[in-house]
């Protein structure tokens, strides 16, 4: 098989990956909470596969830059904007800080939930714009 292909699979699968981790963690901001924190059960197995999936996206996401050249759309860089906002507001969501309350987290989620979905949207639609 094609090595271009294979890296762009190991690519979408670890972006499943990050959805499928994304979507269950933040079930823990409203199911189990404790006082104003989220609640901790799997939390040590959530950050892994969290840090295991994003890391795994980075890294085949440059091998397939170098395998293009670096010849990319101009949609390209929205979503890589899009991918920081993501890190950023995940970092807040999760952050150990006993000051951030349940509302604040929430709140940062939904700015989480935003730049996934269109991060999946411009992957998709790859919009033109000239
Ligand atoms: C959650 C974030 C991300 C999502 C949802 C995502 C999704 C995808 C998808 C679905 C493809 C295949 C597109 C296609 O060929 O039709 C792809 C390709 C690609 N991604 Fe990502 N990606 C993400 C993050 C990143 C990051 C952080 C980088 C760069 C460091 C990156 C670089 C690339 C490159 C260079 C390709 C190759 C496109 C091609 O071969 O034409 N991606 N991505």
């Amino acid at each position: 098989m094609d090595i271009h292909l294979v890296v762009k699979i190991i690519h979408m699968t670890s972006v499943a990956l990050a959805l499928l981790i994304f979507v269950l963690r933040a079930l823990t901001l409203f199911v189990g909470t404790q006082g104003q924190q989220p609640n901790p059960n799997g939390r040590v197995a959530f950050v892994a596969l969290q840090h295991l999936s994003y890391t795994v996206v980075v890294v085949t996401g440059v091998v397939l830059l170098f395998m293009k050249h670096f010849d990319v759309e101009p949609w390209f860089y929205a979503k890589i904007i899009l991918f920081l906002v993501l890190l950023s507001s995940q970092i807040k969501v999760y952050k150990k800080d006993e000051n951030i309350l349940l509302a604040q987290r929430r709140a940062g989620l939904v700015v989480g939930s935003i730049a996934f979905i269109g991060l999946i949207a411009l992957v998709m639609i790859k919009p033109v714009f000239s």
